[in-house]
């Protein structure tokens, strides 16, 4: 496995793979890798011939007070953990590397920012976006994998990649927890071991909001005053609790077949997400 800092180099190796007619598979990261990082390592792995982990923690996706500066940056085990995987190259570019000159230009998906963690967290979207398209444009894969834990960011991706004609195709995997349900983060390192007990409420009320739904209520509403109400309260600040269209991110009533349950919550001063996606025909 190799570790590449500059995108020439990195254009190089996928240059000389291209012309072998492989699989080229991307898994862009932030790094402090877990092992929800690990099942997309794993399944590009097993789906492609090559696979690319980029670790870069993107400067344009996080707000002024948001956690960049101390976003934690761990490659040494990072680089440990996949190749461990099989993964064949880690891209590691310094922000000087991906941004060399002030960018001007930005990729934007509208409307399906606008809700949830978009109002939270301005331009946040923005720069994924801009930084994803610039990642899919350097490695020129084949397919790319995201995870269903950031549900809204996998969604703004594959809307991206379809209204802008980008070849590669997008697979989303599922959330890994903890034992405790607990979705796994490389945020949670900020959490005291008091504040960890308390992270388990987003998974509780997940769970709750579940079984009200397997009992039949399906007024969305109720669902979530129910999740304010008992698994939440007292245990951290609610950003939002949201039941939406997995399609339109649109707020629903109504749980009619599918939809999305999302909440975001303050444990402390750590900013946890989570969600649900519900099948009425499937539960
Ligand atoms: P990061 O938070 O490092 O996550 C990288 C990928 O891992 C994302 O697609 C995310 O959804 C997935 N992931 C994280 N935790 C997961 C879990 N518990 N189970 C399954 N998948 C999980 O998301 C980003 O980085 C950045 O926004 C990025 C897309 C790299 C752009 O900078």
């Amino acid at each position: 496995m190799k570790i590449i800092h500059t995108i020439n180099e990195l254009r190089q190796c996928v240059q000389q793979k291209r012309k072998q007619n492989v699989r080229i598979g991307l898994v862009p990261t932030m790094g402090a890798l877990h092992a929800g990082h690990g099942s997309l390592i794993k399944a590009a792995v097993k789906e492609c011939d090559y696979v690319i982990v980029t670790i870069f923690v993107n400067p344009t996706q996080f707000g002024p007070g948001e956690d960049f500066e101390k976003y934690p940056r761990t490659l040494q085990s990072d680089a440990a953990f996949c190749q461990q995987l099989g993964a064949d190259i880690i891209f590691a570019p310094s922000a000087e590397e991906m941004y060399p000159v002030e960018q001007l230009t930005w990729v934007n998906v509208e409307k399906l920012t606008s809700g949830l963690c978009g109002v939270s967290r301005p331009g946040h979207f923005r720069g994924v976006t801009t930084v994803c398209t610039k990642l899919f444009n350097i490695a020129r894969a084949d397919i790319a994998y995201f995870g269903q834990k950031d549900a809204q960011q996998a969604i703004v991706i594959q809307r991206m990649v379809r209204d802008l004609n980008m070849t590669l195709e997008i697979c989303v995997c599922p959330i890994i927890r903890e034992e405790d349900g607990l979705a796994m983060s490389s945020r949670n390192k900020y959490l005291s071991p008091d504040e960890r007990k308390r992270a388990i409420c987003l998974h509780e009320a997940l769970s709750y909001c579940r079984t009200q739904i397997t009992g039949g209520q399906t007024r969305t509403e109720l669902l979530i005053e129910g999740m304010k109400q008992i698994p939440l309260s007292n245990q951290g600040e609610i950003d939002y609790v949201s039941i939406v269209d997995p399609q339109t991110l649109d707020p629903l009533e109504k749980i009619e077949t599918q939809a999305l349950v999302l909440l975001a919550v303050y444990i402390g001063k750590t900013r946890l997400i989570d969600n649900l996606l519900i099948d009425l025909n499937t539960l």
